[in-house]
């Protein structure tokens, strides 16, 4: 599991930990994130129960792990957050903010001493220290409850699967060619994306915001004029196809 550093100043850092050789080979490979500032901490999609042992050991290197007092999810899937039991038996005080919707279905996973902080479809802001983190919706994209985090000082926009690639996990951090890239975007999103409408909405309420970092759960980072290029490549993508024309 390697760790990069995406952003510093004097109130908070932010680092991704992925690119994990060790893992197996039939499980995607997961980018986790965390927002460290003074005091506390917020894990951010911190991934599948297989992951646990190599992103617990990655994030002690860190910081001392009781300083991790808040974890995110974006949405229910495994390769999100089926690490949850481990995690709840590791930093039993923390809070776990994840959609309303899926409260019933994430607490399958293990949840006997997190918390669980509902985060209401409108979305909503954590603050932590210094710094807020608002919660962006984002649904459909691909969960019908899911979330992006954004950091405005930062310029940061977490963006879970929106952004996704799937490729080798010695790849680049950072998206180089776009036009190479899209390649490894297209089914991904045309297939696991089931909405023309959500996807629009989401990219109108994304062109608001200043992001110099779009940062996804899987794949590669896109900085400065990239994030724009994947905003037009992916307002003018249909998706909810399915078959050959998705791979096509
Ligand atoms: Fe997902
Ligand atoms: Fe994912």
């Amino acid at each position: 599991m390697k760790t990069h550093k995406l952003f510093e100043n004097n109130s908070h850092t932010w680092l991704m930990f992925g690119r994990d050789d060790e893992k197996p080979n039939e499980i995607i490979d997961t980018n986790q994130y965390i927002v460290i500032s003074n005091k506390n901490a917020l894990l951010m999609d911190p991934g599948g129960i297989e992951l646990f042992s190599a992103m617990l050991s990655a994030v002690i290197k860190q910081l001392p792990a009781d300083k991790i007092t808040h974890l995110f999810a974006s949405h229910q899937d495994p390769d999100i957050i089926s690490s949850l039991g481990l995690w709840d038996q590791a930093l039993p005080s923390a809070t776990l903010h994840s959609p309303w919707i899926w409260e019933s279905f994430i607490k399958h996973f293990g949840m006997n001493n997190i918390t669980y902080s509902a985060i209401p479809d409108e979305g909503s802001s954590l603050k932590i220290d210094q710094v807020t983190l608002d919660f962006i919706p984002a649904h459909y994209l691909h969960s019908s409850g899911n979330f992006n985090v954004y950091d405005a000082e930062a310029k940061i926009l977490m963006s879970g699967d929106i952004g996704a690639a799937l490729e080798s996990v010695d790849a680049p951090l950072y998206v180089e060619d776009f036009d190479e890239h899209i390649d490894k975007m297209k089914m991904f999103h045309q297939r696991w994306m089931p909405s023309n409408e959500a996807k629009n909405d989401w990219v109108r309420r994304v062109r608001k915001l200043d992001v110099d970092m779009m940062c996804p759960q899987h794949g590669r980072i896109f900085k400065g004029d990239n994030v724009k290029r994947f905003l037009d490549w992916f307002e003018a993508l249909e998706v909810g196809i399915i078959g050959r024309s998705a791979s096509e």
